[in-house]
Parts: structure tokens; sequence; C-alpha cells
């Protein structure tokens, strides 16, 4: 099947509870149907997959800007990365702090030289471009579910890929400790000849793995599913739980984890927006 556009965007690699699945369920379609309002518009993959990760990083279910953890010292350090299949353009910032979305300062960096800005460097950046600060006070995010990251991979009707991630790291790691997220090759990755994926999950397993390379490698000669699979499959190596979405340049999208839960959300043209909470209800469709 080719597809004119189409979107998948992931909330997080963990357990969910019952009392909590809704959520996750109603933020996976919000953001999906925001990248949707971007594509059906004739928007470009970029500002889909900036849409979908602002409508996340509002949003208290996700561990990503206003619902970003806190590390060891009780500081919020938030990591993102947005990434153009068309050109391999990249803007990716690390343990940034005070800033409400940092997918927006990850996007204002594709226009830079630079690919990747930490700490107070990236501060300085975000406030030269006028990013909107964010409130001091986060919310109360559930510990159990207080993980991961959310991202999403979309193609515009011109035939474009962009992948996009945003995390507030793992609870109470290390002051300066960055996971997989703003790492190409290892939280995200886009080409448009191949396809896009954006992870969530471990960040030290995904790091040591280089798992978004491994599929970016597979997507030559499996198709997409096949691809997402066998780099879930490598988590067995390393340890942690990992969760994966993927577009191949048809639009056809796919999604593997190893938690019990993965919150994801997937429109296009035909189906309109749908939700899942894991790989099973997306196989059995
Ligand atoms: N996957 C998010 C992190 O480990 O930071």
């Amino acid at each position: 099947v080719v597809r004119a556009w189409s979107v998948i965007v992931h909330g997080g690699a963990k357990t969910i509870r019952p009392e909590r699945q809704i959520h996750n369920r109603t933020g996976c379609e919000t953001a999906a149907a925001a990248a949707q309002a971007v594509l059906e518009g004739g928007g470009s993959a970029i500002d889909a997959v900036e849409a979908a990760i602002l409508a996340m990083e509002d949003d208290p279910t996700f561990n990503a800007g206003y619902g970003s953890v806190q590390n060891a010292d009780g500081d919020i350090e938030m990591d993102a990365a947005l990434m153009s299949g068309v050109d391999l353009s990249l803007g990716a910032i690390a343990a940034i702090r005070g800033v409400r979305h940092p997918i927006s300062v990850a996007k204002a960096l594709l226009q830079d030289k630079a690919v990747l800005l930490v700490g107070d460097g990236a501060a300085r950046y975000a406030a030269e471009i006028g990013a909107e600060l964010r409130a001091d006070s986060p919310p109360a995010v559930p510990s159990d579910e207080a993980c991961n990251t959310v991202g999403c991979v979309a193609l515009d009707n011109a035939g474009r890929l962009a992948a996009g991630t945003s995390t507030g790291g793992l609870n109470g790691v290390r002051a300066g400790r960055v996971g997989d997220s703003p790492i190409p090759g290892c939280g995200l990755y886009a080409e448009d000849a191949l396809g896009g994926v954006s992870f969530s999950g471990d960040g030290e397993s995904i790091l040591r793995l280089a798992l978004a390379a491994r599929i970016m490698g597979d997507l030559a000669a499996l198709d997409v599913q096949a691809a997402v699979d066998a780099a879930i499959a490598q988590m067995g190596r390393v340890g942690g739980e990992a969760g994966c979405i993927a577009l191949d340049p048809r639009g056809n999208a796919a999604f593997a984890h190893n938690s019990e839960h993965f919150a994801v959300g997937t429109a296009d043209p035909e189906q309109g927006v749908r939700t899942f909470l894991n790989q099973k209800e997306f196989l059995d469709g």
C-alpha cells in the first residue's frame, strides 16, 4: 500500500495500570490527530512531528515537557531531537532545563550548523530564539508510569519523512545523564529512501545497541514490521525495556516492544486515527 501521508506516535514503553490506560490512549489520539491536521493541510512531516510532540509535552500523562520526571537532585533535565529524512538535518538538545517545549528548540536547531546542544548552552540557545519557559513545578506523575519517552514519525504528501523524540529521561538518574532520545542512530533516525524510527525505553540499553541504526540497516532488506521486531529482540542481549515505532517510505506503520504495554497512535487517510496499548491489538487489527 502507498499512502498519501501517514503518522505514528508513541507515549512510552511501560506497564500501564488499567485506570491509566484511557489517558494514554487519549493522549496518543490527540497527538496523532494534531499531526493528521498538519498533514491533511499539506504541511510538512517536520511540522507534523512537532505538532504531535507539542501535544504530548503538554500532557501530564507523558514523561516529556510538562510531565517530565525529576533526576536525583530533584531537577528536571529534558532531551529532545527532530530529524529530517530529506537531507538528514538534525536538531537535538540534551539536559536542557526550564523550557516548555524542548521539541521546538530542537526544531529551531535544524537551521543551525550545530546538531546537538547540551545543558546551559542549550538553555542559552533556547533563550536566544525566544523559546517559551516552563512552569517550575512538575505534576505528580504516578511513579510506576514515570518512565519513558514520547515520539513521532511522519510521512507527508511530498514523500518526506521526519522523526522526533522528547523525554524527561528516567526517574532519579544522575544529573547530566543523557539517554538515547537525542542521539541519532539510537533514539531516532529518518532517511526518506529507507524509513523513519523513534524509540522509548531504557536509554542506556538503546544507546549500547545503537538500535535505530540497526533498523535503518535492516530496512533495506526487511519489511518495516520485521525490522522493528528484530531491533526489539536485540534487547535480550543487554536487558531492559524498549518500544519502537517506524514508518517505511510508503507510509506503512509498524511498532514493537518488550514492555508489557506501549502506548501508540496511528493515522492515515484510509483508517483515520487509531490507538493501541500493545502490538497484539495492532497486528490483530
Ligand atoms: N528513553 C529515554 C531515556 O532513557 O532517557
